[in-house]
């Protein structure tokens, strides 16, 4: 039996000279370091919930009707009458918030261990671009249903875009193409969720790894496991402390694999809607036009983004300055390779007020969480009694937007001005064999 493999490989290689040397460079000659820890899980992870919403997609596309007057139907006729659909349906659903989850904690490692820095500022940049994209088909995705908030979702946001002097109103219908959400709207967000973004998508990730491959992983240490051909035990060009990604990571990776799987069975089986959390009660009511929600308020993943919109006060008679801010918490994420200046990328060897600062961050980025989804306006009267909810919802959301850019410049001004007192940093990776 073993012969027929090989003697299948032999016939596959000689036909494909390229997938073999392909193979080893990103497979088992990929010498990643071997200090990798727990954050290191969720770029393969990432992979899967994106492989596991485009297997489930497909499979929900085969009985939606994008139309205004079947799309909602067609999703209760998914969850009740065809076989399995429930599970297909809550598998996608549930798949959307844990990519973000995934993508979060996979951005905030790039982060703390500084693998947006020299020479990997082009992984990131991709990373940046795979975000901003995962956005707009998370967003597009949620309008599909047309329950009553993905309609008015659809129109708080879009609706966001007339704020722009001159243009604002135009832009505005020629992306709804109606003067309020409907058929055309549904027509074309089918087509860029289902067909366009998905492409791109798979495109930005196929780069955003081969620019890893080409300049190798960071690790938890923030020092180079390239530097120098020292071999090891697996070959003599391997970088010291590096071992082949396959087998080891394969494997590693697995072990992650089944953690997010459990994790996943679990909320699909027993909290498809997790309280509201990653389906929102607003959304089994089809949508109405002369019904607003009682509160509009957006998916958890988008609501920092969102709050952000809403703590900018309008100036001059316009509101555009809420929505250049909200754009403006994610570029300035693109410019973090220039805005931090640190000499050492692990913040196991960073400066006390560089922790400081990315604990008020995390504490800003939660906050404003809380404030997008409205979950203040809950905890302040509970904790505070009877008070004026919208005046201390508008400190607290104020504050935490100030903190979130504060983190920013000060971690450009901390580093450029050389503030930062670093701590020496190894030579090799600190586990050793
Ligand atoms: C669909 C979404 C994404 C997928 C499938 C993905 C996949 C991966 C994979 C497989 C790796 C290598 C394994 C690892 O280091 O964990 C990686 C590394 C990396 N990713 Fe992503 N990624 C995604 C989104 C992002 C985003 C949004 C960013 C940040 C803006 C980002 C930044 C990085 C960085 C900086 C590295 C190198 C990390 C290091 O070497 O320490 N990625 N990504």
């Amino acid at each position: 039996m073993s012969n027929v493999w090989s003697n299948l490989g032999d016939w596959i290689t000689e036909r494909t000279p390229g997938m073999l040397p392909m193979y080893r460079k990103h497979m088992t000659e990929y010498y990643a370091p071997k200090n990798f820890n727990l954050w290191y899980y969720f770029g393969s992870l990432a992979l899967l919930v994106l492989v596991a919403q485009i297997i489930t997609g497909i499979f929900l596309t085969m009985n939606y009707n994008p139309s205004a007057a079947g799309a909602f139907d067609s999703v209760q006729y998914i969850m009740r009458d065809v076989e399995w659909g429930w599970l297909i349906r809550y598998m996608h659903s549930t798949g959307a918030s844990l990519f973000f989850i995934v993508v979060f904690l996979h951005m905030f490692r790039g982060i703390i261990y500084g693998s947006f820095k020299r020479p990997r500022e082009l992984v990131w940049l991709l990373g940046m671009l795979i975000f901003l994209v995962l956005m707009a088909e998370a967003f597009m995705g949620y309008v599909l249903p047309w329950g009553n908030m993905s309609f008015w979702g659809a129109k708080v946001i879009i609706s966001l875009f007339g704020t722009i002097p001159v243009i604002g109103t135009h832009l505005v219908e020629w992306i709804m193409g109606d003067f309020l959400p409907g058929d055309a709207t549904l027509n074309r967000f089918f087509a860029l969720h289902v067909v366009a973004l998905p492409i791109v998508l798979l495109l930005l990730v196929v780069l955003h790894i081969a620019a890893l491959h080409e300049v190798g992983s960071n690790n938890p240490d923030g020092v180079d496991v390239k530097h120098g051909v020292k071999g090891n035990r697996w070959s003599p060009l391997a970088p010291a402390d590096g071992i082949p990604f396959h087998p080891y990571y394969t494997v590693k990776d697995l072990v992650g694999v089944g953690f997010l799987l459990l994790i996943a069975a679990f909320i699909i089986f027993f909290a498809p809607t997790l309280g509201g959390w990653f389906l929102e009660p607003d959304n089994s009511i089809a949508a109405n036009n002369l019904v607003t929600p009682a509160q509009i308020k957006p998916v958890w993943y988008f609501s920092p983004f969102y709050a952000i919109v809403r703590m900018v006060p309008s100036f001059m008679d316009t509101a555009v300055w809420g929505v250049i801010a909200m754009f403006g918490s994610i570029f300035v994420l693109f410019a973090m390779p220039w805005l931090d200046r640190s000499p050492v990328k692990s913040i196991r060897y960073r400066g006390r007020g560089y922790k400081i600062a990315l604990t008020v961050f995390v504490i800003a980025f939660l906050g404003l969480c809380a404030v997008g989804t409205d979950t203040t306006a809950e905890v302040i009267p509970a904790w505070f009694g009877d008070v004026d909810v919208t005046f201390w919802e508008n400190l607290f959301g104020r504050l935490m937007t100030l903190l979130y850019f504060g983190f920013f410049v000060f971690l450009w001004a901390y580093t450029y001005f050389g503030w930062e007192t670093t701590k020496p940093v190894p030579d090799r990776v600190t586990t050793h064999d």
